[in-house]
């Protein structure tokens, strides 16, 4: 794999781009945006990067989809983030009309590209994505799952004062305040993490990561970008290595978890065609009915896509 397209040159697009051209794994990196030269500039900010930080992935910017012809992988960073006061779900009026222009303009170029949907509200704009391309399910899918999984790694690190590193941990469901945390799939090296920390410090730690993304919101003022774009460049690897890596990624369900035609993060195996594997966990009955009480929320979200007149 050659050519990686990051639409949208905003926070999480453009450090989606840098953390990609570091890992130096793909000839060449195009960053497209709507905005004026914006995507140009970073581009070409990024390559004056190269020397420094020696990495000799190509990085060039622009507002012409030609540009993105032949691209192997798409990541679709484009549309509005949330402000304080908002959901996730509340950006779809806006970015359900982006997502659509961006994939049906990506695949005018690029005849069969795994695309890679990060706009919000997740879970619904990967579905409008795969709507609109017409690729195969396995091509299309998104990222949130690593994100929260990382949040949820990283506030248990602290907790235990261990290193991020030996936490492994799966988060399955919707991209919102219904996601599931999983603590009897979590371990620590091995052990399992209820060995090592009481249930009260793991239920605030599980809901500081249902609520992580707008803890970000009410700091900054709008939402997060390094560990987003990290985790957006995490698949991309994993992919273009042909890794088979597993990790928790918005995909179309089809009668997984008894759940059909709704996009939900489960975890998955990652390689060179996309999705490999959907994994079946063996859910006991309180975690399945969170699974269903996220997808239920999702439902909502699609309902209201669904009554759009795109
Ligand atoms: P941002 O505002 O910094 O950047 C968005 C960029 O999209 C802007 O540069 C804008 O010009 C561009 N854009 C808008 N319409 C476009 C179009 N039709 N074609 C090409 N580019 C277009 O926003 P940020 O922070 O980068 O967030 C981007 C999206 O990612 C938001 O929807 C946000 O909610 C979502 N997000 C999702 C996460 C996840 O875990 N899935 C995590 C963080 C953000
Ligand atoms: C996040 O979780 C806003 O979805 C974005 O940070």
């Amino acid at each position: 794999m050659r050519k990686v397209t990051v639409v949208g040159a905003g926070n999480v697009g453009a450090t989606c781009a840098n953390v990609l051209a570091h890992k130096d794994i793909v000839k060449e990196v195009v960053l497209l945006d709507i905005m004026g030269n914006l995507a140009k500039g970073k581009a070409l900010d990024m390559w004056q990067q190269a020397p420094v930080d020696y990495y000799s992935t190509y990085l060039h910017g622009s507002d012409n989809y030609e540009e993105t012809a032949d691209s192997d992988i798409v990541v679709i960073t484009a549309g509005v983030p949330r402000k304080p006061g908002m959901s996730r779900d509340d950006l779809i009026s806006t970015n359900a009309k982006i997502v659509n222009l961006v994939t049906e303009s990506i695949l005018k170029y690029s005849k069969n590209p795994i695309i890679i949907v990060v706009s919000n509200p997740l879970d619904v704009m990967t579905l409008a994505a795969y709507r609109a391309s017409g690729l195969d399910s396995t091509r299309v899918f998104g990222m949130a799952g690593i994100l929260d999984t990382a949040r949820y790694r990283a506030f248990l690190a602290e907790a235990l004062q261990v290193s991020p590193k030996d936490i492994q941990a799966v988060l399955l469901g919707g991209h919102g305040d219904t996601m599931v945390p999983l603590p009897r799939y979590t371990t620590v090296s091995g052990i399992p993490v209820t060995d090592l920390i009481d249930m009260a410090t793991l239920d605030k730690i599980v809901e500081r990561t249902k609520m992580g993304g707008g803890e970000l919101v009410q700091l900054m003022g709008t939402s997060a970008w390094y560990a987003p774009g990290a985790a957006a460049a995490q698949m991309v690897e994993t992919i273009v290595r042909d890794e088979h890596r597993i990790f928790p990624c918005c995909v179309l369900l089809d009668g997984q978890y008894g759940l059909k035609d709704i996009f939900l993060g489960l975890p998955v195996k990652l390689g060179k065609n996309g999705i490999e594997q959907i994994i079946d966990l063996k859910l006991n009955d309180d975690e399945l009915k969170l699974l269903h009480d996220s997808a239920s929320h999702v439902k909502q979200v699609i309902d209201v896509f669904n009554g759009m007149s795109l």
